[in-house]
């Protein structure tokens, strides 16, 4: 009598099981077979025979045994198995160690090992003929302990990890032509095992589950099985992993004893729990919503930062400043040429705000941005088209303009970078470095140049106002250059004209300008006056801790007693010329008249300085002390009238300007 066993089991879950043709088949769900070690049927009912875990093995099998002899000793029944399976690794070249078809005395393989021995034996009886272990392998790695011809093997073990036979993974496609196939690649392939027991020949063929199983196998082995396989055995499946975490499924299989096992439904088998499949599941699960928090909060990051630059970088652009394109930075430029405006690019704080240093970024010209802060848009308009035409301005004793930006509340002057500072530096307070009377004698020249320049030189007068030695500036060559012009006319600008709200340095403001308020080439001198002395004279002109508080009038005193060369410097000791030093006091004085008709124009100025013109004799009938000393007086009770808290200021910070008082004193 045969038994004609057939076993499917499928995606749908379930084992068809029929012991005779004229037997009902019987659905038994996959979950029915006998697993062990890590094998498990996953909630869609695959059999996973593996998990992701490294050096476990995983068996599965029928639950009855299966008989395969009429007696013990007489000869095996033809069998045949068809299954489906996916060997899918974490890494996607790296696999192991792979499935085996296995036939056994026992269910799960007793003492059997992981890893390279597929849960089918253990060092000691692997190769021992009591085994009676007939397995077909599907090996993912090459262990030459066992002789395997490469990593990627179909063999047939007889007793043995050693194959009695094995070829690489593959198929003959129609017409002969050999295809590999890789198992490790996470697709479905299909397997069958057949066994002809009259021809007493092993057939193994291998092909993708979506081709028609080809008539060559890939392997054959003539053998006769009688000594191998037992009469009554369990089939089923074994597993292993090593070091590399790969998921071994079985999708469908079918077995039959004398006969051909029957045909899987391939159209009804489960999706494919292909890498891409699970991972979509799990990034479905955990990755969308992460993926999409991320991208959220990447946008939400972005615009905040896009917002958060755009308030950074924001410029105020009107209309009107459409013609001073050229002249117009870009804050941002500003910004990254003076590294945030750090505090280590702070060159100095005036009166009109603080000055960095910068390099552009295009061009690598070194700069410094002026930073002067301008609560009220009146009069910008006008101070910037004047600031423009004065960037127009070109001499080698003016410093030179490069352009504006404005922004809210702000206003930004980009200057040619001086690399020697200002003149202040090198004259008082116990400088470091002083300038020698040659080096002081060019300085002067130099900005009695460039003040000629502004007052006669261009098309129209410029008057500077705020002549002073912090606002000469020397250049790599320590050329006395210019700086600063037109600023003050921004606090004169839209102020109410009844006021006098003068801008310009306390010390260097002619009288008449602190009474009108009105700024002329001639008090432009008067400035320039003061400037003269006090590069002659190391002393600021108004000096609060001396006993001697006006600078021009203790100058005045020391020409009256017929002694001006007293009045110099100290530090010069005797290394002066006395010609020079005498004509820059006596112009200093000359200047500094009160009525604004004695004082020489700019032309003169720069013609006595230069020998061209004698000076003429300093009479004590025009400049006679008292009137001078008067006219000084006069002038502050002026500006103290006008304005007390000004003029408590201007005392209390020596060094500070009229324009700065009333910037602070405003706010
Ligand atoms: N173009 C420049 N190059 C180098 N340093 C400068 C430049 N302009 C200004 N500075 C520096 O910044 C300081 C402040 O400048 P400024 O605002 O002009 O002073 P103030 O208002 O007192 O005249 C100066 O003392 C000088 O050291
Ligand atoms: C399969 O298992 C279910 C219960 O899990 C049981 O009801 C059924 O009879 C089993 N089938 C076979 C063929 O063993
Ligand atoms: C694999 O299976 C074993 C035994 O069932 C279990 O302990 C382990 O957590 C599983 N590992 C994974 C990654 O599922
Ligand atoms: C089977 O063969 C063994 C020896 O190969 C013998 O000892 C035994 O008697 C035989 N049994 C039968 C039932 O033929
Ligand atoms: C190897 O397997 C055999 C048969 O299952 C078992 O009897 C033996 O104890 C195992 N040996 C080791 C070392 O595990
Ligand atoms: C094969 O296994 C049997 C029983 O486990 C043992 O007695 C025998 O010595 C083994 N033979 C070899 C060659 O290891
Ligand atoms: C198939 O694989 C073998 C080695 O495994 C290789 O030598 C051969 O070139 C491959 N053939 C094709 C068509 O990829
Ligand atoms: C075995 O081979 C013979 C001769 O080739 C053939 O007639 C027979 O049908 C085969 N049996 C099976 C089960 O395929």
């Amino acid at each position: 009598m045969f038994f004609n066993i057939l076993v499917v089991l499928s995606l749908l879950p379930v084992l068809a099981y029929a012991q005779d043709t004229n037997f009902v088949y019987s659905r038994v769900r996959l979950a029915n077979l006998s697993r062990d070690g890590v094998a498990s049927v996953t909630s869609n009912g695959l059999l996973k025979l593996t998990n992701d875990t490294k050096q476990q093995m995983g068996h599965a099998f029928h639950p009855d045994p299966v008989q395969f002899k009429n007696s013990p000793n007489g000869s095996v029944f033809s069998f045949s198995t068809a299954f489906v399976f996916v060997i899918q690794p974490q890494y996607a070249i790296l696999g192991g160690h792979g499935i085996v078809f296995v036939i056994a005395p026992q269910r799960g393989l007793p003492g059997s090992l992981p890893s390279q021995h597929l849960g089918m034996f253990n060092e000691t009886n692997n190769g021992n003929d009591t085994n009676h272990v007939f397995g077909v392998e599907l090996d993912t790695i090459q262990n030459s302990e066992f002789q395997d011809i490469n990593e990627n093997h179909v063999g047939i073990d007889l007793n043995s990890l050693t194959s009695a036979n094995s070829a690489p993974a593959g198929y003959y496609a129609d017409g002969g032509k050999f295809k590999n196939l890789t198992l490790i690649s996470g697709k479905a392939m299909q397997v069958w095992v057949d066994y002809n027991a009259t021809e007493t020949r092993i057939d193994v063929t291998l092909a993708p589950v979506n081709v028609q199983k080809p008539k060559i196998p890939l392997l054959s082995l003539r053998r006769d099985l009688s000594s191998i396989i037992n009469q009554n055995m369990y089939v089923g499946f074994s597993s292993s992993t090593g070091s590399m975490p790969t998921s071994h499924y079985v999708l469908g299989w079918s077995f039959r004893v004398n006969g051909e096992a029957q045909a899987l439904a391939l159209s009804q088998l489960p999706k494919l729990p292909r890498i891409g499949k699970k991972k979509t599941s799990r990034v479905l699960t955990i990755g969308l919503p992460l993926m999409v928090l991320l991208v959220v909060s990447m946008l939400i990051s972005s615009v905040v930062y896009v917002i958060r630059r755009k308030t950074k970088f924001a410029e105020v652009l009107e209309d009107w400043e459409r013609d001073y394109g050229p002249h117009r930075f870009k804050y941002k430029d500003l910004y990254i040429a003076t590294k945030g405006f750090q505090e280590q690019e702070l060159l100095g704080t005036g009166g009109f705000g603080r000055v960095y240093r910068g390099i552009l970024p295009t061009s690598k010209i070194e700069i410094a941005v002026k930073r002067v802060s301008h609560e009220s848009r009146q009069g910008m308009r006008e101070f910037v088209a004047e600031i423009i035409s004065i960037g127009r301005l070109r001499h080698r004793n003016i410093v030179l303009l490069l352009g504006y930006c404005r922004r809210k509340g702000e206003l930004l002057l980009v200057y040619d970078y001086m690399p020697n500072g200002s003149l202040d530096k090198y004259l008082y307070n116990q400088p470091k470095v002083t300038l020698n009377w040659r080096q002081r004698f060019r300085v002067i020249k130099g900005v009695a140049s460039g003040l000629l320049y502004l007052h006669e030189g261009w098309e129209q007068v410029v008057i500077h106002r705020d002549i002073k030695a912090s606002n000469i500036l020397l250049d790599a060559d320590l050329n006395g250059r210019l700086g600063d012009f037109g600023l003050a006319r921004l606090y004169d600008h839209g102020s109410d004209p009844q006021s006098t709200h003068i801008a310009g340095t306390l010390g260097y403001l002619a009288p008449e300008h602190m009474r009108t308020g009105k700024a002329t080439r001639s008090t432009d001198v008067y400035a320039f006056g003061a400037f003269l002395l006090e590069v002659a004279c190391g002393r600021k002109p108004i000096e609060l801790r001396a006993e001697d508080v006006i600078l021009v009038d203790w100058v005045f005193a020391c020409w009256d007693r017929g002694a001006i060369l007293e009045a110099r410097d100290p530090n010069f000791g005797a290394e002066f010329v006395e010609e020079e030093m005498e004509l820059v006091l006596k112009l200093g004085l000359t200047c500094s008249h009160s009525d604004p008709s004695m004082r020489p124009s700019m032309r003169q100025v720069l013609q006595y300085l230069e020998g061209d013109l004698p000076m003429p004799e300093l009479s004590s009938v025009g400049l006679s002390s008292g009137g001078l000393t008067f006219a000084h007086r006069e002038g502050f009770d002026d500006v103290a009238m006008s304005s007390p808290s000004t003029m408590y200021k201007a005392f209390a910070h020596s060094s500070s300007s009229v324009a700065e008082s009333h910037l602070s004193g405003g706010r």
